[in-house]
């Protein structure tokens, strides 16, 4: 395993120490939210008695394959704990997510869930946000003229960059899960999180974004020197 990865498992199974049996758990989306559905996995093969409720297909297929129970957030609305990765973690715990895609669900789990931990490596913690492209979802429906509202919305936020179609590998255009479209936005610098927020949503077209504001109670980040706590 590469340094990097020993690092996300490290925060990961930090993160496991949280986990009690009877728990609604929601299960992040990502390489590192990956190794804790591992970690989860291999508790509940011990007995321990949870119920996954996944951010995404990707980690259903996963969750499904190790045989960790799975329900759907239908069936359990009010979770206990949801633990997921993030793009970037800024003051304060707002982070940047959706790198893989999955940030409408997960922000629905998170927003559903009791408490929200996020684990990284220590690279992820910056002193502000958006070196890393914050993605917005929007429907697949008249892009252009979203794509022309959000680069209006985001200046009244003090924000300005290039917004990128996210496409696949092989080319083809990114595809959510719930059937939507996501435009990368590249702003160098966030200095407003909440103002960017509350103008995205004013976007039509807009699904979600994938800036976490009180959403976070805590961060676990694994290091070269060790695990570190934030609590918010
Ligand atoms: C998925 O949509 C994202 O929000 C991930 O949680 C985030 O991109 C972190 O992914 P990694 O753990 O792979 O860095």
């Amino acid at each position: 395993m590469s340094d990097a990865e020993t690092l996300k498992r490290q925060a990961a199974a930090r993160a496991l120490e949280h986990v009690r049996s009877g728990m609604k758990l929601g299960l992040g989306t990502g390489s590192t939210a990956k190794h804790f559905v591992e970690l989860l996995a291999e508790r509940v093969a011990q007995g321990l008695e949870v119920v996954g409720v996944p951010t995404s297909e990707a980690t259903r297929a996963q969750a499904e394959s190790l045989d960790v129970p799975l329900g759907t957030l239908d069936e359990y609305p009010a979770l206990d704990l949801v633990v997921d990765g993030a793009d970037e973690v800024g003051p304060d715990l707002t982070l940047i997510k959706g790198g893989g895609g999955a940030l409408l669900r997960e922000k629905i789990v998170a927003s559903a869930a009791a408490q929200m931990i996020v684990i990284a490596d220590a690279s992820k913690k910056v002193p502000t946000l958006g070196t890393f492209p914050l993605p917005i979802e929007v429907v697949d429906f008249g892009v252009a003229a979203i794509r022309r509202g959000i680069e209006k919305a985001v200046r009244r936020a003090g924000c300005q960059g290039l917004l990128t179609l996210r496409r696949r590998p092989d080319g083809h255009v990114f595809v959510t899960d719930q059937g939507h479209l996501i435009l990368d936005a590249a702003f160098g610098v966030i200095p407003d999180p909440a103002a960017l927020a509350a103008c995205l949503a004013d976007v039509p077209g807009v699904v979600e974004h994938g800036l976490f504001i009180n959403l976070a109670s805590r961060v676990i980040l694994a290091g070269a020197d060790g695990v570190t706590v934030l609590d918010r």
